[in-house]
């Protein structure tokens, strides 16, 4: 019996030598110490021997078995230890590696500009107003000093869409309705940016473009208000050392009306291709409102008087960034947009 005990003994130990995994582990314990395992087989032997044999066997049997079972629970503990040790290998984080890039958006260079010249006017004290698109022919020209059939609305090819409605040509449509709505008659200062629609395609033309449209109606408000609101926008606008120049013009809803022209932001007025060697550039339209105007918003023009103007932001914007054609606002090519989500003075021209 003895041997027999040995020679599991020893069985044993060749078997469990080299298990290192749970299928491994559980034959062990099965082939040794499960319920129908070599262990129980020993004892099962025991029952034809005499009472002290039996005892002693039987005690020695229980010792063999208590060995095996300490084997196997080490061999089990040491497998779990080794599970979690990799796991935590696994899962560590190198906190000196470099991040992921997060891919920022940019703001359109159309929104850019919208912003800055809304920022400035409100500083000024200037409301931001809205119109719709889809306008009346009475705002967009009657109520503007262009009644029906006057050769003033040849320059702007319209998109009508009946006798009465048309796509507003111009932000001026909205200097009409800010008037009209302004029942107490109050002073107006306000700015409009906005959409509007020409018959018009090419380079330099989009049947779609934004302008921004500004009026100022109160008392005692002369060409020299406007002149040195528009210095100040343009400086803002176009960096500090812009030069402003007013030059006579026309437009049937300001008088005296005026194209202001700003020095040349590329050759600073020396004189080059972008400015046709003439040192400047024609920025917006402008001038005194006409008497007929405020008459017509309801404002009596021998108390009340005002200055408007009106730019395009498709202008502005390829002057602030360089951009030599108009379509590369409209087409956004991704690789266009990205080179606006740099800051704003690194985009300015200097
Ligand atoms: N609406 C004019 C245009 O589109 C610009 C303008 C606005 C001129 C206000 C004078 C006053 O050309």
């Amino acid at each position: 019996m003895k041997d027999k005990i040995q020679s599991l003994q020893t069985q044993f130990a060749a078997d469990s030598k080299n298990v290192d995994d749970r299928m491994a582990i559980q034959e062990l314990k099965t082939k040794y110490i499960g319920k129908k395992g070599l262990i129980t087989e020993l004892m099962s032997s025991l029952k034809d021997m005499d009472k002290e044999d039996k005892k002693t066997y039987g005690q020695l049997i229980n010792q063999v078995r208590t060995e095996f079972v300490t084997v196997i629970d080490e061999k089990e503990k040491s497998l779990a230890q080794a599970e979690l040790d990799r796991k935590l290998q696994e899962e560590t984080i190198d906190v000196s590696l470099p991040g992921e890039k997060i891919k920022r958006g940019s703001l359109h260079p159309f929104n850019r500009i919208i912003e800055d010249v809304e920022d400035f006017f409100v500083s000024m004290g200037y409301d931001v107003v809205d119109g719709p698109e889809l306008e009346t022919d009475e705002n967009c020209f009657q109520r503007l000093n262009v009644p029906l059939g006057h050769p003033a609305r040849d320059a702007q090819d319209t998109f009508y869409i009946d006798e009465e409605y048309l796509l507003r040509t111009q932000t001026s449509a909205v200097q009409a309705r800010t008037m009209q709505e302004n029942k107490e008659k109050t002073p107006i200062r306000m700015i409009c940016p906005g959409k509007v629609y020409r018959r018009d395609d090419d380079a330099t033309h989009s049947h779609q473009f934004g302008q921004v449209e500004g009026l100022v109606v109160d008392k005692d408000i002369s060409l020299a208000d406007l002149k040195g609101t528009l210095e100040l926008f343009a400086k803002k606008m176009l960096g500090e050392n812009t030069k402003v120049r007013f030059r006579p013009s026309f437009f049937p809803f300001t008088e005296p009306s005026v194209e202001v022209d700003v020095s040349c932001f590329k050759c600073g007025g020396k004189g080059c291709t972008l400015c046709k060697q003439t040192g400047w550039i024609e920025l917006l339209g402008a001038g005194m409102v006409h008497p007929n105007v405020l008459s017509m918003g309801g404002y009596d023009p021998k108390v009340w008087s005002g200055f408007a103007f009106g730019t395009g932001l498709d202008r502005l914007a390829m002057f602030r960034y360089a951009i030599p054609d108009i379509r590369y606002l409209y087409t956004n090519d991704v690789r266009f947009l990205e080179q606006f989500a740099r800051k704003d003075e690194e985009n300015v021209i200097k």
